[in-house]
């Protein structure tokens, strides 16, 4: 056992009644705003990943079964949703150039369907096509198939069926998806971390969001790491790991910092978009994933997330409601035996594409507000529209390379993220910045380039605020 530092004693004696609730509430502490981690906690569980489902000579076949599904969730019994009975659904390992094949069944009492999030395929037919509506007791067989060049990396799949994509991914429907790099980063091991959040309510449910959640994005009094709370893990000095982290939370942005470890950031969703780059932090917006290497050097350290500043409703709903700003602990990483030889160099990627320099063969911009009216008492729209999915907001030319520029008129910050055809994010940093989520801040804008360079059809761009994306702020793009 490692002495208990002063910080420690003070952070655990400053939670000794929270502490007998840790079980319910998952640990969270609400931090007085300073700018760092809180020491190390002590946590229980082991670690547990996902069940793997991997493809073979070019192929992955999997049933996802949507089904009601009991659960233990910080300590209390819970009856959830889940794929294939677990929180989260098993992870799918494909490689390029594969075809996935996925039986959604579903055994909800509500329609759903499947959404593969930032993969680049086609978006029509039995695709990544979210207008699908897959009815209670109903199957439906989706295929999607890579392209040889498909990037490499962590992705993740999730309910889409529109007015439910909230409540669905809050009662635990979500999974991993990774597409495996053509050239493999030594890694003593490979963690997938699907970090979530829910509120479990007091009849053993997911409870339904209040009307000000709706508006400012519900976050959950749980946030889970593969469905549990405060898991485990250890490591040997010196070992490199490699940890592929999702953000399937509804609302929550993560801002996660772990302390005493060397992290190398790889990317931040597809490819090998940022790195290696030496980081103390990690910002993900609610659909972004991080591709990070932790290399061990010594003691027990916790994985938090620390408070974020996402805006809140201005004065608009009375006194301006604003989201949670938590320090929440997620895990603990004890560094322990006897150390190891350090791991071989990265091996490094192509350069990524940059669009910077690329012919601009369109320009528009989207505004994203928020205003009284609709159902929930706000509305909340891109260019003063709610979403209907028989209209068509945008088209674009197979071929163009556009420059879109979002422009968030509202006090509140934007994850904005379009379907199929990732996005460049323009800055004026050496290397090119790819996402397929991109904040948005509030009062603020942001701009992007997309190669609209294959796969014609038609598809979405939405707040992946989830609980924004049901009210309405979604738009159709059809690229033909
Ligand atoms: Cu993560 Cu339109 O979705
Ligand atoms: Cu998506
Ligand atoms: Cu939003």
């Amino acid at each position: 056992m490692s002495p208990v530092t002063r910080r420690e004693a003070l952070l655990l004696g400053g939670i000794g009644s929270a502490s007998v609730a840790a079980g319910v509430t998952g640990l969270i502490l609400t931090a007085p705003g300073g700018a760092g981690a809180p020491g190390p906690v002590r946590s229980g569980v082991d670690f547990v990943q996902p069940p793997v489902r991997t493809a073979s000579r070019g192929l992955l076949d999997v049933d996802l079964t949507a089904a009601e599904t009991s659960t233990v969730i910080a300590g209390r019994s819970a009856t959830v949703w889940a794929f294939e009975g677990g929180v989260p659904g098993p992870t799918l390992r494909v490689r390029a150039g594969d075809r996935l094949r996925v039986r959604l069944r579903n055994r909800l009492s509500e329609p759903t369907n499947l959404h593969v999030h930032g993969l680049h395929v086609a978006p029509g037919g039995n695709s990544d096509n979210v207008f699908i509506s897959v009815e209670p007791g109903g199957d439906f067989q989706y295929e999607y198939r890579l392209p040889a060049d498909h990037a490499p990396g962590t992705f993740w799949y999730h309910p889409h069926h529109h007015g439910s994509v909230a409540d669905q991914v809050f009662a635990g429907l979500y999974g991993a998806i990774v597409v495996e790099d053509p050239v493999p980063v030594p890694a003593a091991r490979e963690r997938v971390l699907v970090i979530s959040d829910i509120t479990i309510g007091p009849d053993g449910h997911p409870a339904p969001a209040s009307a000000s959640e709706r508006i400012l994005g519900r976050e959950g009094s749980s946030v889970l790491v593969n469905g549990q709370v405060t898991p485990h893990l250890t490591a040997r000095p010196g070992e490199r790991e490699r940890w592929r982290i999702v953000n399937a939370c509804a609302a929550r942005v993560l801002r996660l910092r772990l302390d005493g470890q060397r992290l190398q950031l790889l990317a931040i969703d597809a490819g090998r978009s940022t790195g290696p780059t030496d980081v103390s932090e990690v910002v993900l917006s609610p659909g972004n994933r991080a591709d990070l290497l932790v290399t061990a050097q010594s003691g027990t350290n916790s994985l938090w997330t620390l408070p974020v500043d996402r805006g809140g409703t201005g004065g608009m709903m009375g006194a301006g409601a604003q989201p949670n700003q938590q320090t929440v602990h997620l895990a603990t990483l004890t560094v322990d035996g006897r150390p190891v030889a350090a791991a071989s160099p990265i091996p490094s990627s192509p350069p990524a594409r940059d669009l910077r320099t690329a012919a601009v063969t369109a320009k528009r911009q989207l505004t994203f507000a928020m205003g009284m009216g609709g159902m929930s008492g706000m509305s909340l729209t891109i260019d003063g529209r709610a979403f209907d999915p028989s209209r068509v907001d945008t088209r674009v030319r197979m071929g163009a390379v556009e420059e879109w520029t979002l422009v968030n008129a509202s006090p509140m910050d934007h994850p904005f993220h379009l379907h199929v055809w990732p996005m460049q994010v323009l800055t004026d940093g050496a290397s090119p910045v790819w996402r397929d989520v991109v904040n948005v801040p509030a009062h603020g804008s942001v701009r992007v380039r997309i190669a609209f360079q294959d796969f014609p059809g038609r598809t979405v761009y939405h707040c992946h605020i989830l609980d924004h994306e049901d009210a309405g702020m979604m738009g159709v793009v059809l690229g033909a």
